[in-house]
């Protein structure tokens, strides 16, 4: 079967691809690397043609507010316009646990917007809520407010490894239509202060974390269960512990 794997270079794209690919499909991995543009249409008409399954697994480089709308708008119009006119038979794509919760946030109004064309597209489609990756601690850590010590919104948070999400992507991709969202987490659930001064530590950084309800999270305000599931997510079973072990180690 020919997938199209829009961001397949991604961290959760180029995982994807290899899982596809080993069961045996032909999968176009497409990203501006490979000359396959979504947001200006380069390519795109030509990638489609003859597909049967496309997978969103790109993100914006940029974001800013107006930006990353812009990037989701324009990406996800030319994905399903070029899909409608294959009759792609299963559009999927990866957005983020809670993201109806976190519209005080441009990232998450502009991944809103992402969500709301494919529901309206007329596609037969499924969409991937996932909790933060554990390969995003990082980027979390290093948006908190920090000086000698990191403050993190008081929140709970249960994220899942990469891996764990790939798997999901390529069985959903394989599925029936959803036409509606799947929910996926990781195996435990932490207080955000707790996991960031965990990670932290284990980085050799061992600055002091504290919790604050006043603090936003990327631009939101966060409830204690904003960024966790309550809908009996599929749960990945790598965790922390193994994540952090097995993961890719800087040269
Ligand atoms: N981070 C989290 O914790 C989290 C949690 C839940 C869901 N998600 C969602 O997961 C998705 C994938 O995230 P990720 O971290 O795997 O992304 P990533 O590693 O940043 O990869 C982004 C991909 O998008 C591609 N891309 C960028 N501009 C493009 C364009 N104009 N046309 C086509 N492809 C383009 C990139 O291609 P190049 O390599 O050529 O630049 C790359 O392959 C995102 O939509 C995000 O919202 C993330």
């Amino acid at each position: 079967m020919k997938i199209v794997i829009n961001g397949g270079t991604g961290l959760i794209g180029s995982k994807t691809v290899a899982r596809l690919r080993s069961a045996g499909h032909d999968v176009v991995a497409a990203s501006p690397q490979s000359g396959i543009n979504s947001v200006t249409g380069e390519g795109l008409a030509e990638a489609i043609k003859g597909a049967q399954v496309v997978i969103d697994l790109s993100n914006s480089p940029s974001f800013e507010d107006v930006a990353v709308l812009e990037f989701f708008r324009s990406s996800t119009g030319n994905l399903l316009a070029a899909s409608k006119e294959n009759a792609v038979k299963h559009y999927v794509a990866l957005s983020v646990v809670g993201t109806e919760r976190l519209q005080a946030s441009g990232y998450f109004r502009a991944k809103m917007a992402q969500e709301e064309l494919i529901r309206s597209s007329g596609l037969p489609y499924t969409i991937v809520h996932a909790t933060q990756f554990f390969e995003f601690l990082g980027a979390i850590a290093s948006s908190a407010k920090a000086d000698e010590r990191v403050t993190v919104p008081a929140a709970l948070i249960q994220p899942i490894a990469s891996d764990n999400v790939a798997d999901v992507m390529a069985e959903v991709a394989l599925a029936s239509p959803r036409n509606g969202i799947l929910e996926i987490a990781g195996p435990e659930r932490f207080r955000m202060r707790d996991l960031i001064a965990r990670y932290l530590a284990a980085m050799g950084d061992t600055r002091v974390v504290d919790a604050s309800a006043g603090v936003p999270y990327f631009g939101a305000m966060l409830e204690e269960s904003t960024l966790v599931s309550d809908n009996n997510p599929h749960l990945g079973k790598i965790d922390f512990h193994q994540w952090f072990e097995s993961r890719p180690k800087a040269a």
